[in-house]
């Protein structure tokens, strides 16, 4: 039988970052780290993993050149993620990096917190816009197990702090798992009603190291909402369409505080994606779950122009899937896991 040559092989003239399915990439989430401070049993095994040797991560000169591509390719939004991103000692300076491109785009990190009391003024001072910090409990018991660390006041002083520099909307980010934090939803929208910060609540999904995620175990999106209308009233916002932004949010008791919901599994937002991933040894990948990706940091160091990684970020792009497909029989996890994809 021959083969008929694909009719659409390259993505087509221009910088931006197109797929075959119409989505523009804006939203640049960077893992600056492999490395955390924490081992979430969703996350990582207790004794963590075999982490990106040195030679292999970006410098920062590196990491902020490949940005600036990105930037010339229509990204306006870049996350720094990890890991842990406080654990790259040069984050306040990639963060001043980063917001002197132009047009510049709006910073974000996603952190576990333990560190930004120390870092908040300073990352806000070199231009850091807002951060979501990840906490799934108040409750000490179930942060220490779920964390393997002991560390519950350390995060609750960097929210504080994140909250006093600026850094706002402050979000925090949730994961429920089943039989461990499951019960203290309600306790955890109530601690953060109370201190103004912006909860959502994100189903588990399949990128752990240990693939032990089951979809029969996690705990889903309607789950969580039926267990918070036990306490609250939960109306839809009235802004409509979710668009782009993944979460489903919710007025609490009328607003104007609000709720969100992730339904990453259970109603996935795949068809409204506007991401791209960069992670901490220059591959860039096109989804969470992609399981390929395209190596930058090989070109970057043979010498390649601005315009040779622009081709390469664009071809990746162009292969993006239309969803992940979690569910189907053919799903595989991603080989990386989430610490080193970046949230
Ligand atoms: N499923 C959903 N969220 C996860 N996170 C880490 N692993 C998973 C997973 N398997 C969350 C963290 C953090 C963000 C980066 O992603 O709790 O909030
Ligand atoms: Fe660290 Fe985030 Fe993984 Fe927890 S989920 S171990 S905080 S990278």
């Amino acid at each position: 039988m021959t083969r008929l040559p694909d009719p659409r092989p390259r993505p087509p003239a221009g910088a931006a970052l197109v797929d075959t399915y119409g989505r523009v990439a804006q939203d640049l989430r960077v893992s600056v780290t492999d490395r955390c401070s924490f081992r979430c049993t969703y996350c990582m095994p207790a004794e963590g993993l075999p982490w990106i040797p040195r030679a292999e991560m970006l410098t920062d000169d590196e990491l902020l050149r490949l940005v600036a591509v990105f930037v010339s390719a229509g990204v306006t939004q870049v996350r720094l993620t990890g890991g842990e991103p406080l654990l790259r000692r040069s984050i306040v300076d990639l963060v001043a990096g980063i917001g002197e491109l132009r047009p510049r785009p709006s910073i974000a990190m996603t952190t576990n917190g333990a560190g930004l009391a120390r870092v908040a003024a300073g990352l806000k001072a070199a231009g850091l816009d807002r951060v979501n910090v990840s906490l799934d409990t108040i409750d000490t018991e179930q942060f220490r197990t779920l964390t393997r660390r002991d560390r519950l006041t350390d995060v609750i002083e960097g929210l504080a702090a994140a909250a006093d520099a600026g850094l706002t909307p402050v979000k925090v980010n949730a994961v429920a798992m089943r039989g461990v934090n499951d019960d203290a939803v309600i306790d955890l929208l109530s601690w953060c009603l109370e201190r103004g910060y912006e909860l959502r609540f994100i189903e588990q999904m399949p990128l752990d190291a240990q693939h032990g995620w089951e979809r029969s175990v996690m705990v889903t999106a309607d789950e969580i909402r039926a267990r918070l209308a036990t306490r609250f009233t939960l109306s839809p916002a009235p802004w409509g369409d979710r668009g782009s932004a993944p979460a489903q949010r919710f007025l609490v008791d009328g607003g104007p505080a609000t709720v969100g919901i992730i339904a990453s599994v259970s109603a996935p937002f795949c068809s409204a994606c506007d991401r791209v991933r960069l992670t901490a040894d220059g591959q860039v990948r096109n989804c969470l779950f992609s399981e390929r990706e395209t190596d930058l940091r090989g070109p970057l160091r043979d010498g390649a122009s601005d315009d040779d990684l622009l081709a390469l970020i664009r071809g990746e792009m162009w292969r993006k899937g239309p969803a992940h497909g979690i569910g189907r029989p053919d799903f595989h996890q991603p080989d990386r896991p989430m610490s080193a994809i970046g949230g």
